[in-house]
Formats: C-alpha cells, structure tokens, sequence
C-alpha cells in the first residue's frame, strides 16, 4: 500500500516513523511547503513525546509542494492527513473524491457537519476514512479494552477519565473554534472516543466549566446513557501552571474488577501510577504493558488502517462514525457549560 503523507510536522515525523515497522505499507509521496522537509532535513521537529526529527532518507519517494498534486498521484492508494485540524475535513473530502483512502489525525474535523460530510464522501466514493483515534492502542487503554471485550470480569459498569494540559502557550490558535477549536475538541476528544467505545453514544451529557472566549478552558461532564446505573464522567481541560504539561489517567469500574491508572507529566519528573487490576479477595493484579515507548501505540493504528484498507473491512476503533460520534460529544459538552444544563445528545 502506497501512502502519500500530508502535513511533516510533529505527528507526520511520528507516522513516518510508526510506518517503518509495519510491513506491506510505504510511505510513497510527501507534500510540505517547506523545501528543507522536502530534501530528507526533518531535523527542526519536536513534539512532547517520542525521539526529535532527523535526517529522512526521501530517495524514490514522489515530492510535492501542492496539496492537489499529492492527492491526484495516481500511484498512491492512502492519503495520511496530518496537516491542522482546520484543513482535515476539505483535504479529506477533496482525496476520497480522487478516489484515495484517507487516514486523518485526529480530530477528524472541527465540526459535526464537517465529519458528517467526510463520512458521506466515503460511502460515495466506496474508500474508508479512518481518524487517527491512537488512544485505544496506547497500553493502558489497549488492555481495558479487550479485557472488556473478552467478558472476563462482567459487564463494564461505569468510569472516570482524566486528561488535562499547562496553558500550551506556544500554539497561538489553540482557542479559535475556526483553527484548533480548544481543549474540547483538540483534548478531550480522545476520551470522548474512548468513552464512545466503551460504553456506545450517550443520551446527554451535563458539562460544568469554565471558558476562554468562545472555547470550554476546562470542565467536568457526566455522560447519561439509556441504562440510567452506567455512571461515567470526564474530566478535561487546561490549567495556567506551567509545572505540569500532562496528565491523563482513568479508573474503570466491571461487575468484577477494577482498573486503575494514573500519569503525569511534571517539569522536573513524569510520575506514573501504573495499572492495577482489582479483583475479588482484595487481589491486585498488575499487568506488565511493555516498554513504554509512545511510538509503539502509532504502530499497532497503522496496522489496524493497513489490514482495514486490505480487507475492505470497516475499522471497530477508528472508524468515522465513531470519530463523528466524539465531535459531536465535544460540541454537546460544550453547549452544556456555555447553556449550563443537560443537553441532548
Ligand atoms: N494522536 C496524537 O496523539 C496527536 C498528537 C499531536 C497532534 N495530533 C494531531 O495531528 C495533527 C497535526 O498536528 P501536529 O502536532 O503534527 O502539528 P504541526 O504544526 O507540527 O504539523 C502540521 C504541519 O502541516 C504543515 N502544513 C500546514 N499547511 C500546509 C499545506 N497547505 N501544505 C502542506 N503542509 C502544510 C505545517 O507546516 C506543519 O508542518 C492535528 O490534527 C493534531 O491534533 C495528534
């Protein structure tokens, strides 16, 4: 499968370098404004996690400065949008229409309309979109998820997700609705997903927060679903110390088990609670989760787009569908601060 990669910032160095260790997929065509990127110099790219850009062998690879040429490539199968959120959805819809597959960072869009229309722009076009939904192969959510599949431990019952950032005072568009839509849709769209996932879409959320302008800062929502006894809330948002720039954590509740975990990130140290499995008898069962390395969770996505892609099967993780799901949950929880009641879903 031949890719053509959108965008070489932080998250195109990261998918580059997830896509060296999956087998059958190649990075075959590249398109950056910026002619350094262009000849193989990635070295200026730095992100908050995995190793600083290097020097890219691009030999035999297509080169591109304009997105249209990239997408009308007849020899690439898959465009890999990892340009900003506000260019997702026109990039996207404009590759399906050429009849590509795309696969789009996170968060598909900035508006439900707008992933609505990728959705409908796939079905038209018979190629899949897949969003870069990662969170579900990271390990402590790869683990919850499939023991929760497997039935092991009962039923899931309820949970309490957590994902908070310092201020990133670094990025200037952060809180504009138009460019990166705040820390809602840009944030707390990975639990929104996960939640999603879970537990299936909720029948309303009551978010309380506080605002930045016309985007939630932070807030605490609680997701009501059908079944009145699953009890889930969220936690997310940005705080104005420095000190820690991130923090995610959950605590998952089954008929018969608990899962816990909790990392933080500080200035001077990153703490991690690892997972622990309660189970009955005051058992705690502490699963070893492998080495750590982020990378790790973009390699076991971009296996899961390739066999997707190669099947003609729709993914159960990054689907559209579910990754519409989570904006919608996003704009819902923000609708519930700024209205400060529960909102349908
Ligand atoms: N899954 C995750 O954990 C994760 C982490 C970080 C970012 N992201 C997402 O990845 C996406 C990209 O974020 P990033 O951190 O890589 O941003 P970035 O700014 O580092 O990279 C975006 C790149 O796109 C380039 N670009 C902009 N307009 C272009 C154009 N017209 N043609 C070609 N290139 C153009 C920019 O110059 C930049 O190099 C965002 O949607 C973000 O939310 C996901």
């Amino acid at each position: 499968m031949k890719v053509g990669l959108a965008g070489i910032g932080f998250m195109g160095w990261i998918h580059y370098l997830a896509y060296q260790k999956v087998r059958g997929v190649k990075i075959a065509a590249l398109c950056s404004r910026d002619k350094k990127k262009l000849a193989g110099d990635w070295r200026g790219i730095q992100g908050n996690f995995g190793p600083p850009g290097e020097k890219v062998d691009v030999a035999g690879m297509s080169i591109y400065s304009n997105i249209d040429d990239l997408i009308n490539d007849p020899d690439i199968d898959l465009i890999d949008n990892c340009l900003p959120p506000h260019m997702h959805a026109d990039v996207s819809i404009r590759a399906l229409k050429a009849g590509k597959h795309v696969f789009v960072e996170k968060p598909m869009a900035l508006t439900a309309a707008e992933c609505k229309r990728m959705v409908a722009a796939a079905e038209k076009s018979g190629k899949q979109v897949l969003v870069g939904h990662v969170l579900p192969f990271f390990p402590e959510y790869a683990y919850a998820r499939k023991v929760i599949d497997s039935g092991k431990y009962g039923k899931v019952i309820g949970g309490s997700f957590k994902r908070v950032i310092s201020d990133p005072l670094w990025l200037k568009d952060f809180y504009d609705p138009a460019r990166v839509g705040g820390p809602l849709v840009d944030l707390h769209v990975h639990d929104a997903h996960f939640i999603r996932l879970l537990f299936g879409m909720p029948k309303a959320v009551i978010s309380q927060g506080r605002m930045r302008g016309d985007a939630v800062e932070y807030c605490n929502t609680l997701f009501q679903f059908a079944d009145p006894k699953l009890t889930v809330s969220a936690t997310s948002g940005v705080i104005n110390q420095q000190g820690r720039p991130f923090t995610h954590a959950y605590e998952i509740h089954l008929e018969k088990a608990t899962f816990q975990f909790d990392f933080a990130a500080y200035t001077d140290a990153a703490e991690l609670a690892p997972l622990k499995v309660l189970i009955s008898k005051s058992k705690v069962l502490r699963p070893d989760l492998g080495d750590g390395d982020p990378v790790r969770g973009f390699e076991a996505e971009i296996k899961e787009v390739a066999a997707c892609i190669k099947s003609g099967k729709p993914s159960q993780i990054l689907s559209g569908e579910l990754a519409r799901d989570a904006i919608v949950l996003c704009h819902k929880q923000s609708e519930s601060v700024k209205k400060g009641r529960a909102v349908k879903v």
